[in-house]
């Protein structure tokens, strides 16, 4: 069980009859691989590829929540525990993993914000370990092992377009994941890569906060965004989905973030 077990993704808020319209069978058989998929937005990513016939492989840093993650997940589902941060820990998992079809990298830890005045250049630079240098060290060792037809789905976040006091390390990843992302959709061709973009969303990784602020502030924007609610990790699962299984999608972010950007 997660931080916040009260959103815990549910099936439900999947669409699933949408969703194997738009896959039309292309996950079927395939193996997919989700790092940071025993919790939020990956653990749910993980759930709609199983659903449409993928079989997965999550990986986190945690057993305890891998395992409670594989009790949500078909029976052919595996985990594998590393801690994506280090590089020696990366290239063992994906040599232990062999051919797949398609990757995507979810994993983070919760948020820390700070002012440039209040963080150390160390500690800067450390918070680019996972999400930054993971996420190259992943692309890195798995890209040989990807099936013709395969792809690569990373993450980012909106503070790279919309970014507000104390995002200078979030906006700073988001943004060089984005360059990273069209990078590696012309050097891995034709693997496609492309990268979603969520706006706020309710998991774990806002785990940090005191409850009362952090419930302070999805009532806030459910109030001010213009669709008027705080998505679920099923909701940005389906944009993970869409670009699995849209092969004319490379180098492209997509934004879903309930119109954040605009207001
Ligand atoms: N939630 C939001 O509002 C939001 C908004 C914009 C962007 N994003 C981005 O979306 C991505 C997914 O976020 P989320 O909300 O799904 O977060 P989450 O619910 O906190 O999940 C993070 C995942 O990363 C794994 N992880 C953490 N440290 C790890 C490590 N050292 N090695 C391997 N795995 C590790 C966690 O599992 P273990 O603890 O088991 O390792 C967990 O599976 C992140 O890049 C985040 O920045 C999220």
């Amino acid at each position: 069980m997660g931080l916040l077990p009260e959103i815990c993704v549910t099936k439900k808020q999947i669409n699933m009859e949408e969703l194997s319209k738009q896959a039309n069978g292309f996950l079927d058989k395939k193996k997919v691989v989700i790092l940071g998929g025993s919790a939020g937005i990956g653990l749910a990513t993980a759930k709609a590829t199983a659903a449409l016939g993928a079989e997965i492989v999550i990986v986190s840093s945690n057993q305890r929540k891998l395992n409670e993650a594989l009790t949500q997940l078909p029976a052919n589902a595996t985990a594998i525990a590393a801690d994506l941060s280090k590089e020696e820990q990366v290239e063992d998992l994906f040599t232990r993993i062999g051919a797949l079809d398609h990757l995507v990298f979810t994993a983070g830890e919760n948020l820390q914000l700070n002012t440039i005045a209040d963080v150390t250049v160390a500690d800067a630079k450390q918070f680019f370990d996972l999400r930054y240098w993971g996420a190259f060290m992943a692309v890195k060792y798995a890209a040989p092992n990807i099936s013709k037809g395969g792809s690569i789905v990373l993450s980012g976040g909106c503070a790279s377009i919309r970014p507000g006091k104390g995002w200078v390390l979030g906006a700073s990843i988001c943004a060089a994941m984005e360059g990273f992302t069209r990078t590696m959709a012309i050097e891995l061709a034709p693997i496609r890569v492309n990268i979603v973009v969520p706006g706020l969303v309710k998991t774990d990784l806002w785990g940090n906060m005191a409850e009362a602020d952090r419930e302070a502030m999805f009532d806030h924007f459910s109030d001010t965004l213009p669709v008027k609610y705080v998505a679920g990790a099923g909701d940005i699962a389906q944009t993970y989905i869409y670009l699995l299984t849209q092969k004319y999608s490379t180098g492209q972010r997509v934004v879903v973030d309930g119109g954040y950007v605009l207001v």
